[in-house]
């Protein structure tokens, strides 16, 4: 066979495709998170709240100790492998874990109590892939660590309530509330739960046939008829609640009230992660209700201790997931507010042109005017043509004639009209034509130099 005939046979390569359950985000749908971002960032700041990053991969350990190890995520969810040292590696399912991580590893302790922290960030989850369900989804997340107070849980859930409003949202979601005790309460509930089942087991779906022991909690969730049916029918959690649990419920009932917040009280919710105590709650579609929570969280007091931060250390928070509130937003036929928008575009021929229109397109720049040129070889036909495509108000059109007298063109583009202005006052009219308050004015902020 000649060479030719074997590279005939060399297969086409494959269209490179992200993996199932993970996207891009385009420019479109940046828009949305560009949006989202800023009233969340607005809203923390306001409340006190400071921005930490964790970093996507952590130790396996940090997610099996924090989420706990017979949860949904840990069993099924990670994406874990070894990295070349042969450690265990995990993309992170969640914040609050690396959170709690974070406040142990650098002494937040000694920090003024309670820290306030959020975070804006993708999280990884091997989950069955469907609208609303990604393996890659971006979450915004707030934690308080370090004091309790009922009134703090409700600021958490009021904070919730103020984005989603904030983004035109709030009256499509209901939020649901419930108290799941100390760990004490919490583990004769279980053992309540336990005795209940023995017996039925026959009747459970396999998966909750395997959690009996390990997380009974779980099988009141299960989406499965039977166990859905057995689930109703299982003891209730308040025949179970110590005096102090149920007072810690009323205050946050009561606090809740004050802020005239509407709840429901829902005594099935227990939530996916095994870290909460106290308050649990979640933010459910109104039509949906549980399959797709836009948001949730709760108290999770023992974590802290759990996880080797000594002391026991109170805590809680919530997260909520940007992907659906992005779904939400745009079902609900709210559009963002977008500076993707181009002012000004500068076409060009011939090298002198050229030259002239990169010292003018720095200048609009720096003034706030959106300004694109066309630095490429096109024709003027071609380059109109582009400038069309961008939208512009406005095109400025510098040719060989115009580089020799010191002019430019400005061109209307939806009159189809043109005029000269000199070079030097060009950057002065564009400004005037596009409108002061249009313009993209940038102000980084003032730095300042310390020696210490
Ligand atoms: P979570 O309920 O597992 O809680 O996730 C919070 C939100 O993230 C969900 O309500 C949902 O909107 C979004 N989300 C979760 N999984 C997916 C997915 N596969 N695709 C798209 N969106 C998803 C936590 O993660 C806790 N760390 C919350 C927390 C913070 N508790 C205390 N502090």
């Amino acid at each position: 066979m000649s060479d030719d005939t074997q590279e005939e046979k060399v297969a086409k390569p494959k269209k490179l495709q992200t993996p199932p359950g993970i996207h891009d985000v385009l420019p479109k749908d940046h828009e949305y998170h560009t949006f989202i971002k800023k009233v969340v960032r607005h809203r923390a700041r306001q409340a006190g709240f400071r921005r930490i990053t964790t970093p996507l991969l952590e130790y396996t350990q940090v997610f099996d100790r924090g989420i706990g190890e017979d949860t949904d995520i840990v069993e099924k969810e990670m994406y874990t492998f070894p990295d070349k040292g042969e450690r265990s590696m995990t993309l992170k399912p969640e914040g609050t874990a690396g959170v709690v991580r974070a406040y142990i590893q650098h002494g937040m302790k000694t920090w003024p109590q309670p820290v306030e922290l959020f975070y804006i960030e993708p999280h990884f989850r091997y989950d069955r892939p469907q609208k609303g369900r990604y393996r890659m989804f971006w979450q915004f997340g707030f934690e308080i660590i370090g004091e309790s107070d009922p009134a703090l849980d409700v600021q958490c859930i009021f904070l919730g309530k103020k984005i989603f409003e904030d983004l035109g949202i709030w009256d499509r979601f209901t939020l649901q509330i419930n108290n799941i005790g100390s760990a004490k309460s919490r583990e004769k509930y279980k053992e309540g739960l336990v005795n209940y089942y023995v017996g039925k087991e026959r009747s459970l779906c396999e998966s909750c046939g395997n959690r009996l022991h390990k997380n009974p909690l779980r099988l009141l969730d299960c989406k499965e008829e039977d166990c859905k049916i057995l689930a109703e029918l299982a003891p209730k959690f308040d025949q179970f609640r110590s005096k102090e649990d149920e007072e810690f419920h009323a205050k946050v009932k009561e606090f809740l009230d004050e802020l005239g917040m509407e709840y429901v009280e829902n005594d099935r919710l227990v939530r996916g992660l095994d870290y909460y105590a106290q308050t649990v709650w979640e933010y459910w579609d109104k039509n949906t209700g549980a399959q797709n929570a836009v948001g949730g969280g709760g108290r999770y007091d023992g974590l802290v201790e759990l996880m080797g931060g000594g002391e026991p250390t109170p805590a809680v928070g919530f997260a909520c997931g940007i992907d659906r509130t992005i779904l939400h937003m745009k079902d609900a036929g709210i559009k963002v507010p977008s500076k993707d928008n181009v002012h000004i575009f500068v076409a060009q021929l011939g090298d002198a042109a050229k030259k002239k229109s990169l010292p003018l397109i720095d200048q609009l720049r720096d003034r706030g005017v959106r300004t694109v040129g066309a630095l490429g070889k096109g024709s003027m036909k071609a380059q109109l043509r582009l400038a069309d495509k961008f939208a512009v108000p406005y095109t400025l059109i510098l040719g060989i004639t115009e580089v020799r007298e010191g002019t430019i063109i400005i061109r209307d583009m939806s009159k189809g009209q043109q005029k000269h202005v000199k070079m030097e006052k060009v950057v002065d009219e564009v400004v005037k034509l596009i409108g002061e308050k249009n313009l993209d004015k940038y102000t980084p902020g003032e730095v300042s130099i310390s020696k210490d």
